[in-house]
């Protein structure tokens, strides 16, 4: 199946950024890879112009459950949509851990994208104490039940594993590692979804490199990546590509 590589620019970019995601779709050519950029939300509507007519998506990081009102500072699905967005990356570890995200608040906002018919990127990942201590299979597992709702069933949407530990860090796990937490993440959407679960890409998030792309996206069941600071220059992120 297409690889999915998507690039996430977090709080990154201003609107001379645009150059390289214009150059990320002109290097593209020929590419056996699904690509989307998310960057900031001050940019997602020029991007989206930027690239219309090119293979590139474009997608928001975050989004508010609810439609409107009075959220001072946030955007919601529905916004994002209307500014040219097709996905949306919802419960990065940043934002479980630095806005005190939870899975229900995620499920929500999963709910939320499906309503104004964006593609969820749902992330789960252990921290390094969770993966010490034996339980990261246990942590991303449940992470998965409590961050899909219900309503995601027979939908099209991405999960991604992004071990807490290696999200920008430049460490990251063994591809055995990779492979077991994969699976399990696996077993847990055909359990709840059936065959449907069995085609849900899994993307691996956490270093991803040019470096060691190819041998990451060989990895058993791992559908793709999300790469965070190598997504950010538009060399890096085709050689990753390339790595598809
Ligand atoms: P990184 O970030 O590639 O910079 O490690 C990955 C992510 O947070 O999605």
């Amino acid at each position: 199946m297409e690889k999915r590589i998507v690039g996430n620019w977090k709080m990154n970019g201003l609107s001379t950024s645009l150059r390289e995601a214009r150059a990320v779709a002109d290097g593209l050519r020929g590419a056996s890879a699904r690509v989307a950029l998310c960057p900031p939300s001050t940019l997602v509507e020029r991007m989206a112009r930027a690239l219309a007519g090119t293979e590139v998506q474009v997608g928001g990081q975050d989004c508010r459950a609810e439609e409107s009102g009075a959220f001072t500072g946030d955007v919601s699905a529905e916004m994002l949509a209307d500014a040219g967005a097709v996905l949306v990356i919802l419960g990065h570890s940043e934002r479980r851990a630095g806005f005190g995200e939870t899975d229900d608040l995620v499920s929500a906002k999963v709910g939320a994208a499906l309503r104004a018919g964006l593609q969820p990127i749902v992330c789960v990942g252990e921290t390094l104490a969770e993966r010490e201590s034996g339980r990261a299979l246990d942590v991303v597992t449940a992470q998965v039940r409590g961050s899909l709702p219900a309503s995601l069933d027979g939908k099209d949407f991405l999960l991604a594993y992004e071990p807490v530990w290696a999200i920008g860090t430049g460490l990251t796990p063994t591809l055995e590692q990779i492979a077991e937490v994969h699976a399990a993440i696996r077993a847990e959407l055909v359990v709840r979804q059936g065959p449907s679960g069995a085609r849900v890409p899994i993307l691996y998030g956490g270093s991803v490199k040019p470096g060691n792309a190819a041998e990451i996206l060989s990895t058993p069941e791992v559908g793709g990546a999300l790469v965070g600071g190598a997504s950010l220059k538009a060399a890096d992120f085709l050689g990753i590509i390339a790595g598809a």
